[in-house]
């Protein structure tokens, strides 16, 4: 059995905790998109893992964890990542593989991305900051891309380094007048990446076929989420990946089709950070109250999140352009206490209900929510085990979520630690 887990949301949606608790019962975890943007938590009891770039599998010892072609790897923030579960006794030997065709996000990708970001002042994206944009640039235009297989061979790779960076110090002092970067500290640091991650890096759709063939059961982590895929999300305020669940097949060469169920995750709320349109948007004590309890501040950035109501519209889209089987909650207890609870169930546009999500943000702009009110509830649900221990209100606003999305909920959240969970 294959499954792929994927973000119906902005992000942040709790990929990370539905992925170490799937793992159990598989034999692989791959990463397929994105970079060291991602932050993706696991809690083990009080044990806190924040992951970049590791799939989230890789807390359980015995699970291969891979990171495949269309992921972009900063090998800085990905050896640190090694090194930090190395402390607490668990090793990556032998059991992680990396693409050689990924890309290698290098400090220039860095830079640029924060001096772009600081040129555009308020019309900012609101990045992670983690050089995603220029690496992923890079990849798409070709001529100046760096890619794992390219630690191989450190006598060519010195000399193309060489090009590029003259190339990104013109760019550097033309446009922000920055200071250069010197290709030979880049360098240097390419034959350390090439010293510690060499033994990891292989052919990973080879291996991923071969495991698929000998019956392995595989799951495919997604990071990031729908709304924030380069051609399907609120572009321009968007990452650089395809991180809807369409993104899986392009990056990791296993068509969709050899994966049995696609999950998406969602809050029982709604997050985002960074910029960009967010029809339910609560900046108001409403959103304070779920930031509070919910923790909502940033895995990578440290950020404050911000939060809003439910959103069928834009998960129902998500559902709809993944062909999502089933969908797992999270955060049901950061709405205790609310005494009223809203799902936006469709857009008003022009004077005119929709319930399809205009993904471009002209129109978007145009829409407002249109909301179901229900009653919240009081209860704690930290101990809850089973959905029929949730309060009845709880169970209701469930089931109206389901209606309103079409896939039935069968995990749902009720907080971060791996046992804090329901089956259905
Ligand atoms: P990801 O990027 O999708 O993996 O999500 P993040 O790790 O960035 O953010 C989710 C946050 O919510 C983390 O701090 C998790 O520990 C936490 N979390 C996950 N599920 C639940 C839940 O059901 N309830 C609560 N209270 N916290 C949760
Ligand atoms: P996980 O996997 C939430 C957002 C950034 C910004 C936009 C572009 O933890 O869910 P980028 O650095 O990718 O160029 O930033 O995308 N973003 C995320 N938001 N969760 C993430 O990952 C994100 N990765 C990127 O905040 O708005
Ligand atoms: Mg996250």
């Amino acid at each position: 059995m294959n499954s792929c887990i994927v973000g119906l949301q902005w992000g942040d949606e709790g990929k990370g905790k539905v992925i170490d608790i799937l793992a159990e019962h598989s034999d692989i975890v791959v990463r397929y998109n994105g970079g060291a943007n991602a932050g993706h938590t696991v809690v083990i009891d009080g044990n806190k893992f924040a992951l970049h770039l590791l799939p989230s599998g890789s807390i359980r010892p015995n699970i291969v964890c891979v990171i495949t072609n269309a992921v972009v790897v900063d090998p800085d923030t990905l050896l640190k990542e090694i090194e930090t579960l190395a402390q607490k006794n668990i090793t990556l030997t032998k059991r992680l593989l990396i693409s050689e065709n990924a890309h290698v996000v290098l400090d220039y990708h860095k830079k640029e991305d924060q001096l772009r970001e600081e040129s555009l002042g308020k019309d900012k994206i609101g990045t992670t900051i983690r050089g995603i944009g220029p690496c992923y640039a890079d990849k798409v235009g070709r001529s100046y891309a760096v890619r794992m297989a390219d630690l191989r061979d450190l006598k060519k790779l010195k000399a193309r380094l060489q090009t590029i960076v003259e190339y990104k110090n013109k760019i550097f002092a033309a446009l922000y007048n920055a200071e250069p970067i010197s290709a030979d500290e880049i360098f240097d640091k390419c034959k350390s990446y090439a010293d510690k991650l060499l033994p990891f890096i292989t052919d990973t759709t080879e291996f991923l076929h071969k495991s698929i063939a000998n019956g392995k059961s595989i799951l495919f982590e997604g990071a990031q989420g729908t709304m924030l895929d380069i051609d399907h999300g609120t572009f321009p305020y968007v990452t650089s990946s395809n991180s809807s669940a369409l993104g899986m097949s392009i990056g990791c060469g296993v068509p969709a089709k050899m994966v049995d169920k696609f999950i998406g995750v969602v809050k029982a709320y709604t997050t985002r950070v960074g910029a960009g349109p967010f029809p339910t948007e609560q900046d108001n004590e409403v959103g304070q109250y779920i930031r509070d309890k919910g923790h909502e501040y940033g895995t990578t950035t440290g950020r404050p999140r911000r939060c809003g109501w439910f959103d069928a519209v834009a998960v129902s889209y998500a559902v709809t352009i993944g062909a999502i089987d089933s969908v797992a909650l999270m955060h049901l207890d950061t709405l205790t206490g609310l005494k009223k609870i809203n799902i936006c169930r469709a857009y008003k546009i022009n004077g005119k209900e929709t319930t399809f999500f205009p993904a471009n943000i002209d129109r978007l702009a145009q829409a407002s929510p249109v909301y179901e009110t229900v009653p919240g509830w009081d209860d704690a649900l930290a101990e809850a085990n089973d959905f029929n221990d949730l309060p009845a209100n709880a169970q209701s606003f469930i089931r109206l979520i389901e209606e309103m999305i079409k896939v039935p909920i069968t995990i749902i959240g009720v907080g971060p630690e791996r046992k804090q969970t329901i089956f259905r």
